[in-house]
């Protein structure tokens, strides 16, 4: 197989709004992006947004409507098909609503529900299953960081979610290196960090999985990413693009993150 071009990655910025915006908001919102988005970028630079999963039919049907060149993504999903799991959506149901991309295994859902490593394996696999792409979600909170454990942490995380990965499956993958601290606090990790957690996220997947891979996967960082801070932090080799919590909840800030990854690659 050639070797994968490290610039043949599309650089990604995506917005995940969290338990925020109704579907009434969620319409708006995406029509506002919609008339904000610079088209000059968008083949360089593909954008997603995860809304709450209320919101997924409304904006699914906006985006089809107006021929908006967002793509939808999903915040979670559950490990099994169907069953009686009480309060969880299923890949198969996020399949049939048009979400190509599902968040998997964000750091609010390991912290603050207890969703452990093989849940995060087994929703994983659920994602790729019913061809959508997971974005698998990584990252060591600031008391891992200080006892230096962040390799580690990365190792294990990525380790336990890709067991069973196969190599086509892996390179179509997106990793988001997400720092615990990083996120919601305003602290952004220097464009330093970013790319040292990138990196790592990138080696540890080729050393999971395949080498190749590994190189073609896209990698994003996440974690009180701003459109002033944007292009800094995609200045790194290993990273591809921005996951972003609250500046993708308002058009213009979203937009002028997309603007900001749009400078960074000529592509
Ligand atoms: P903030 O951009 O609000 O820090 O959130 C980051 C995040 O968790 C994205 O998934």
């Amino acid at each position: 197989m050639a070797a994968v071009n490290e610039t043949a990655r599309r650089s990604m910025v995506a917005g995940n709004w969290k338990m925020h915006h109704d579907h009434l908001q969620a319409i708006r919102t995406v029509q506002e992006i919609g008339l904000r988005l610079p088209a000059e970028v968008l083949p360089r630079v593909e954008v997603v947004v995860h809304p709450p999963f209320t919101d997924l039919r409304s904006v699914q049907t906006v985006l089809e409507d107006r021929a908006i060149s967002l793509v939808l993504g999903a915040q979670h999903c559950a490990g099994e098909d169907s069953g009686p799991f009480t309060g969880e959506v299923a890949a198969p149901m996020l399949a049939r609503l048009g979400v190509r991309y599902v968040l998997v295994g964000h750091s609010e859902r390991r912290h603050l529900f207890g969703q452990d490593d093989e849940q995060v394996a087994a929703a994983l696999r659920a994602v790729l299953r019913h061809d959508m792409v997971p974005v698998l979600c990584v990252g060591e909170t600031g008391q891992e960081r200080a006892a230096d454990e962040t390799e580690a942490v990365l190792e294990r995380q990525i380790r336990t979610a890709t067991a069973g990965v196969r190599a086509d499956q892996a390179a179509s993958l997106v990793l988001a290196y997400e720092p615990v601290w990083a996120i919601g606090t305003g602290v952004t990790a220097t464009p330093a960090d970013a790319q040292q957690g990138c990196s790592h996220a990138r080696r540890m997947l080729a050393a999971s999985v395949d080498d190749t891979a590994a190189r073609a996967a896209r990698v994003l960082y996440g974690g009180s990413v701003v459109a002033e801070n944007t292009a800094e932090l995609m200045a790194g080799a290993d990273v591809d693009g921005v996951l972003v919590g609250g500046a993708s909840l308002q058009a213009d800030s979203f937009c002028a993150i997309v603007a900001a990854a749009g400078s960074v690659r000529s592509g």
